[in-house]
Formats: structure tokens, C-alpha cells, sequence
């Protein structure tokens, strides 16, 4: 396949230097004439391992060559992939000026180019970049997206330092867009690159790279953190993240990666205030894990603010232990919930297939006598009949039996765990998606 690359910095040179070795002819568009110049004297832009022998071997073969001229790089491709920089803002905004400029290039060029070109943004954009590229392309070229053109969104894993084994064995290809034909384009072009290749909707493809990198910040810090906790206390904090990372149930895992509710239980809250309070009387500073618990509250608030926003005053709620399959009530976050609708003169009532309060005993009851003196009165065992007195039903658990509730017209239904099955309803109210 011919392909231009616009922006010849890590990315764009990595990749450029890849895609000839897996067989593709390659233009690399840059502005800086000496990145431009580098490349026709067959040396890498950057230093990065086997990437010079790559685009020595690669300019050898006469597979690779740079310009300054986006007219010649289109029109001599079938496939332009934007590399070029996203930098921040001094507010820490990011910058698109490049993105946009590279798109009015490229536009302006296929207005001087017959057939259907892919344009695929490899650089890391803002949602909502994939559709404003499009709209430049399309006013410049004067072609209609997904005729003349289509822009496809691809993000890139690479990292410095080992860019190149990356690039070819990247953790899975995020493939996002809305044209078949330009995804197929894209899939054949990666047919040499390992891993699996996801064909995903185009502004979670935008999105996703924000969320690896934000979640590999978060376990950077997670982990100096414990070692910090650690040192003090003369354990190796290698060891412990060593057997920590063993663990590929629940840490190392998709478990706890569902966005909802807040958590909550007898563990959870508990043992995270008690490592805090361990951190703070070491005289330690640990901003990550004390910001845990405050996250978990703000989540408590906005459901609640959005039982509040519905203006309704019947709450039906549907699940109060901490979690589907059991009866444990300890700082099960609705129950926070609850408390703050009750005194504010909401009207409740309460399901709970695992909880009945004659059956209430030990921990349990003396938790609900303490935070909910008058839960007795609100739990319901009768669904039906909660479901046709509620005007907004809140679900805050998975149980089965609220799978296939039957709703009334009018009713509002904010789901804290995202129930499938009712997504489709009117005035249905995901917490967070
Ligand atoms: N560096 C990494 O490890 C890495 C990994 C994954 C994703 N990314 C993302 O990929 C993008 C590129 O990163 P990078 O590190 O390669 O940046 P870079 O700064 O090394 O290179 C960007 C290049 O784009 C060129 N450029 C700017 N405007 C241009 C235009 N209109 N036409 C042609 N060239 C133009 C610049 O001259 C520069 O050479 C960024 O969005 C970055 O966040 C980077």
C-alpha cells in the first residue's frame, strides 16, 4: 500500500520505519526541513533502538522518502496517517492547531485526487477531534466523508525506549470509525502487526488513550506510594507488589474496573482509612490513596443529586446490601444514600430480596439501628407493588429480579449498575454512562 505520514517526530518516524519493513511504501510529511533531510539521507529522526538500521535498510530499498509537500505525499498515497505533536496549553489544554492545519493540508490535496482516501489521526486527540477532522477534510476537498474520504481514529501504544518491538506487537489495534471500507483498508495495512485488532466507536477510540495513560499515572503513583508506606515500615516494597501483582483475579484484572456506584462493605472503606491512618502517623504523604475515599463519596452525591434533579418524591429503591449476593449492610453506599433522602423528607420504600428486617442479626442489625432506625418501615418484600408506587425506582444492585422489572409510563429509573435490560426504557438514567 502507499502511505503518507504527516510528522516525523517519535511517532511518525517509528512508524514510518515499520510499516516499509512490513512491506508498504512510505511518504513522511514533515515541516521541519531537517527532520525532512535526515530521512533522505536515510537516518532516523530520533534515538530509538533498531530504528536506524530500520530506515537505513528502509531508504536502501528505496521504500521510504520524506518531503515538504503535503500535494505530492497525497497524492502519491492511498492512506495518510497524522502524526504530527498534541501539545499542551499553558492551561493544560490540548493543542489540535497541528491536527487541524495537517487536516486542511490533506483536504487541499484531495481536491486534486480521484478515489477514496483514508485518513487515520495516530496521534492523540480530544473526542470529537475524528469528527472536526472530517469536517475540514470534507469542506476542503469538497468530497463527502465516507465517499471521497473517511477519517478513521487510531490511536498509538507505542513507548519511547522500546518503540519499535511496540510497534509490531502493540497490546491490541484500536480501529475507530464509520466507514467499512476505510476500516478494512486499515486492518490490511496492520496485517503483519500482532495482537488483537478492535473495531470500536469512534470517540471511544479517542477516548481510550487518556484512559491508559491516566491508569498507568495512577499505578505509577499507587506503587511509590505503598513503597513509601513500606520503606518506613522495613518491609521490601518490591516483594510486595511482587506477590501483589500475582494476583490476577482481583488486582491485575478486569474486576473493579466497571464504572457505577461507589464501592463499599465491610473491607473496602475499612481497611483503606485504616492504611491512611498508618501513612499519616509516618508523617507520610500519600495524595493518591487519601483521594480514594473522597472519590467514593462524590459518587454517593451524584446519585443522589440525581434522585434530586428528578423533582419526584416517591424512591422506590431496588437492592440495599453492599452488593448483590448477600445480606451485609455495613457501609453499603446506598444506605448513605438513603439516609440523606430520608432527611429531606423523601418518601421511601425498599427491596431487597436478601434482606428482610425480622432476619436481621448481629453486625447487621445493630448497623441498620444505628443508620437506619426506621428501615423496618421502609423495606418492602411485595416488588410489584413497589414498582407501581414509585415514581423514580433506583436500582443499586444486580439481583436477577430486577432484570426484567416492568416500568409505568412516566416513571424515572436512575440505574447505579447498569442493568442491560432497561437501558431502553423512557427515562432511563445511567450514573455514568
Ligand atoms: N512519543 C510517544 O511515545 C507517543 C506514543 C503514543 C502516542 N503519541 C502521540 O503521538 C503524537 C505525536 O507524538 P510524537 O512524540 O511523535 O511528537 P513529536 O513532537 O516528536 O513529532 C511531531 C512532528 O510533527 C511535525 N509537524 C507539526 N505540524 C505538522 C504539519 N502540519 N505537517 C507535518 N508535520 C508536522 C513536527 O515538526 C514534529 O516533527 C502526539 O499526539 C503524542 O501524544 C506519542
Amino acid at each position: 500500500m502507499n502511505i503518507s505520514i504527516f510528522g516525523l517526530g517519535y511517532v511518525g518516524c517509528v512508524g514510518m520505519g515499520c510499516l516499509a519493513q512490513a512491506g508498504h511504501k512510505v511518504i513522511g510529511v514533515d515541516v521541519q526541513q531537517l527532520k525532512v533531510d535526515l530521512i533522505n539521507r536515510g537516518e532516523a529522526t530520533i534515538v530509538e533502538k533498531d530504528i536506524d538500521k530500520i530506515i537505513k535498510e528502509q531508504f536502501q530499498q528505496k521504500n521510504i522518502r520524506a518531503t515538504t509537500d503535503h500535494l505530492d505525499a497525497v497524492l502519491n498515497s492511498d492512506v495518510s496517517i497524522i502524526c504530527v505533536g498534541t501539545p499542551s496549553s499553558s492551561k493544560g489544554h490540548l493543542n489540535l492547531d497541528h491536527i487541524y492545519q495537517t487536516a486542511e493540508q490533506i483536504g487541499r490535496a484531495l481536491k486534486n485526487k480521484g478515489g477514496f482516501h483514508v485518513v487515520a489521526i495516530r496521534s492523540t486527540v480530544m473526542p470529537g477531534t475524528n469528527q472536526r477532522v472530517g469536517e475540514i477534510v470534507k469542506r476542503a476537498s469538497g468530497k463527502k466523508r465516507n465517499q471521497g474520504f473517511s477519517v478513521v481514529s487510531n490511536p498509538e501504544f507505542l513507548r519511547e525506549g522500546s518503540a519499535v518491538h511496540d510497534y509490531f506487537n502493540p497490546p491490541l489495534t484500536v480501529l475507530g470509525g464509520d466507514s467499512e471500507k476505510a476500516i478494512e483498508i486499515m486492518e490490511r495495512l496492520y496485517e503483519k502487526i500482532n495482537g488483537p485488532k478492535e473495531r470500536v466507536d469512534i470517540k471511544a477510540a479517542e477516548m481510550i488513550k487518556y484512559v491508559n495513560n491516566s491508569f498507568h499515572a495512577l499505578k505509577v503513583t499507587f506503587a511509590n506510594e505503598v513503597g513509601n508506606i513500606c520503606q518506613h515500615l522495613g518491609i521490601d516494597s518490591h516483594e510486595v507488589m511482587r506477590i501483589f501483582c500475582l494476583d490476577r483475579q482481583l488486582n491485575l484484572s478486569p474486576y473493579y474496573l466497571k464504572p457505577g456506584f461507589a464501592f463499599g462493605g465491610s473491607c473496602l472503606p475499612k481497611d483503606l482509612k485504616a492504611l491512611n491512618a498508618l501513612a499519616h502517623d509516618l508523617y507520610l504523604e500519600t495524595p493518591v490513596l487519601n483521594s480514594i475515599e473522597k472519590s467514593n463519596e462524590n459518587q454517593k452525591d451524584r446519585a443522589f443529586h440525581m434522585i434530586e434533579k428528578s423533582g419526584k418524591k416517591k424512591i422506590g429503591i431496588l437492592g440495599l446490601s453492599f452488593k448483590v449476593g448477600t445480606d451485609d449492610l455495613r457501609n453499603s453506599p446506598i444506605v448513605d444514600v438513603i439516609e440523606k433522602l430520608n432527611g429531606k423528607g423523601y418518601e421511601l420504600r425498599i427491596h431487597d430480596q436478601n434482606i428482610s428486617f425480622s432476619r436481621l442479626v448481629g453486625k447487621n442489625k445493630s448497623f441498620v439501628e444505628e443508620k437506619l432506625p426506621h428501615l423496618c418501615k421502609l423495606l418492602q418484600d411485595d416488588l410489584d407493588a413497589l414498582l407501581q408506587w414509585a415514581e423514580v425506582i433506583v436500582i443499586a444492585n444486580k439481583n436477577e429480579c430486577y432484570q426484567g422489572i416492568s416500568t409505568r409510563k412516566g416513571q424515572t429509573i436512575i440505574d447505579l449498575v447498569r442493568v442491560a435490560a432497561l437501558e431502553s426504557k423512557d427515562q432511563y438514567e445511567g450514573i455514568c454512562w
